[in-house]
């Protein structure tokens, strides 16, 4: 059988949050917001803050290592991993390669960051299959995770709401079965809308200086009706063309998985789809917007709870800044051990 016949699919799953937890309420005596508002606007009610020296590579790691323990495997049984964050532990090196030390796996595998922000998981998820698919790759570790809370402005009420840290992890591994795991995706981005969301400073073309600090350049910045309108927009269409082109019905999909950023943006999302919101579950009210983590930690927590089962056909699907957007079908699969 030649290599390009090989399946690609997520053999397990795992997360990390860290156990700090900020409250609406707590907010509240930070900026000018009330619990009400932040609930009716977004949907959240808490999201956890990373411990000082509590890094993405190490929820990162931990999440990997409880993926590792679910699937019965090690870390020398790791051939690739790839990493999605916007909030990597340093400028460089990658995150990927900090987590592969911490994580023990072997010193020869290729080891990447993939920046894509609130839709690095699913670009991650596409880079990994493609790899895999040649044959030179047979067990994958993809990862996102985030430490939104080092990058919001704790004083700007227009954002800080709605951010939060965590990591989530999957163990990718191929098969030469028909028709499971990652069956389609769509991948898009549009680089003239940059500004609406990003992080001015800090980089290459405005390295961090006393001024640059002072102005708070370093922190995310962004357009929150703009976002919105281009999410609901972007990503009901990348449901659409996704599943057109792999030829499935919205009724032959068992659970949509969204990147979690905002209850209304997922019901809008869900009523151009024409599907109930039982099909969208959401942990949205938990964790707030986790980025790269989002959809990791949503998979894992409607696999827990026992709602995808073998076989379901799961649509994920997300939108970040870039800006950028993607979706992939995926088929549940759980080989017999
Ligand atoms: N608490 C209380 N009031 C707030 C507030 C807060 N945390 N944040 C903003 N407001 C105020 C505004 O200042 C504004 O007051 P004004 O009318 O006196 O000017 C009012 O609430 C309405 O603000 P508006 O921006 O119109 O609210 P909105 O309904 O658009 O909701 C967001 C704001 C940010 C929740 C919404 O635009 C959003 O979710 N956008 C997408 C963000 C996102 O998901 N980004 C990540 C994508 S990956």
């Amino acid at each position: 059988m030649s290599s390009a016949e090989l399946s690609v699919f997520i053999r397990a799953i795992g997360v990390h949050t860290p156990e700090r937890k900020l409250t609406n309420a707590e907010l509240s005596t930070m900026v000018d917001t009330s619990d009400e508002w932040i609930k009716t606007r977004s949907g959240i009610a808490e999201r956890r803050i990373a411990a000082p020296g509590e890094n993405p590579s190490d929820m990162g790691a931990k999440a990997a290592a409880k993926t590792l323990e679910r699937a019965g495997l090690t870390p020398a049984d790791v051939d690739l991993l790839i990493v999605a964050t916007m909030t990597s532990d340093v400028p460089f090196p990658s995150t990927a390669c900090l987590l592969q030390a911490k994580l023990g796996l072997r010193r020869d595998i290729p080891c990447f960051d993939v920046s894509a922000a609130c839709s690095g998981f699913v670009y991650a998820l596409q880079v990994a299959k493609d790899m895999m698919r040649s044959g030179a790759y047979r067990r994958t570790l993809v990862v996102g995770t985030e430490k939104l809370s080092s990058v919001v402005d704790w004083s700007d009420r227009t954002t800080c709401v709605l951010f939060g840290d965590g990591a989530g992890a999957v163990l990718l591994e191929t098969t030469p079965e028909k028709n499971v795991g990652l069956l389609g995706n769509l991948l898009g981005a549009d680089g003239n809308n940059a500004e609406l969301l990003h992080c001015a400073g800090g980089g290459s073309a405005a390295p961090a200086t006393a001024d640059s600090l002072r102005d708070g350049k370093h922190f995310l910045r962004m357009n929150g009706k703009e976002v919105f309108r281009h999410a609901v927009r972007v990503m009901a269409e990348s449901c659409e063309r996704v599943l057109a082109k792999c030829d499935v019905k919205s009724e032959q999909v068992a659970w949509f998985i969204p990147h979690q950023a905002n209850s209304r943006i997922l019901e809008a999302v869900a009523s151009q789809l024409n599907v109930g919101m039982d099909r969208f579950p959401s942990n949205l009210e938990r964790y707030g917007n986790t980025s790269a983590a989002s959809i990791p930690l949503a998979l894992e927590e409607a696999w827990k709870d026992g709602k995808i089962k073998h076989g379901d056909l799961v649509l994920i699907v997300a939108f970040g800044a870039g800006l950028t957007w993607g979706a992939t079908l995926l088929r549940w699969h759980e080989p017999p051990h």
